[in-house]
């Protein structure tokens, strides 16, 4: 297996990850059966996550991308910057937020603030993992894949500076 001398230790497996990713597609699939909702995926740590996700869920969906940006190296910048891009008009639909990691909180917050204003029938947030002791702002997600302690993870979507994301498991940074 690859792992790059910055990572110092495997968090999740890929069979790990792909046994919890089934699980929540079978949660999504019973809850929205008959909605055919709008799943958005975060970019870009997101899209790994996502792309799993989807085809884990057997029912009729759509999806599309928004973006949103705060982190710089192992740090976030507290700033974020939503951009719906052009995911047109979700009024009345069920959306599914899709987001690799819930930590301060604030970009999931900053996201659901956005796409609340355009009146969609439902907002539900999953994540695949979620870091509950770095929060800043009040938010939860709905559904978590894992959640793990104050841990800097890189692998299957998740960067640090934009490398790592391919890493088919999510590993512990050491940061050297
Ligand atoms: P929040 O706004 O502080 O909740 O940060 C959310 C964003 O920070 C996520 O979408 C990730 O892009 C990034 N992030 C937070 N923790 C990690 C991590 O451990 N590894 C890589 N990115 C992370
Ligand atoms: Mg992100």
């Amino acid at each position: 297996m690859y792992v790059p001398r910055e990572v110092e230790s495997v968090l999740f497996t890929r069979e790990q990850l792909g046994a919890r990713i089934e699980q929540i597609g079978d949660e999504l699939t019973a809850e929205y059966a008959d909605k055919n909702p709008l799943f958005l995926c975060i970019l870009r740590g997101a899209a790994i996550f996502f792309s799993d996700l989807v085809r884990a869920v057997k029912c009729p969906l759509e999806i599309d991308f928004i973006r949103a940006h705060s982190y710089s190296g192992t740090k976030s910048t507290g700033n974020v910057e939503v951009d719906l891009m052009n995911i047109g008009d979700i009024s009345g639909r069920d959306v599914v937020i899709v987001e690799d990691i819930c930590d301060s909180g604030r970009s999931l917050a900053e996201i659901n603030r956005a796409l609340s204003e355009c009146n969609p029938r439902s907002l539900k947030t999953v994540c695949l993992l979620d870091k509950p002791s770095r929060r800043a702002v009040e938010f939860d997600p709905d559904l978590t894949g894992f959640v793990i302690d104050d841990l800097f993870v890189v692998g299957f979507g998740f960067d640090c500076d934009g490398k790592f994301r391919n890493l088919p498991y999510v590993g512990v940074y050491s940061g050297n």
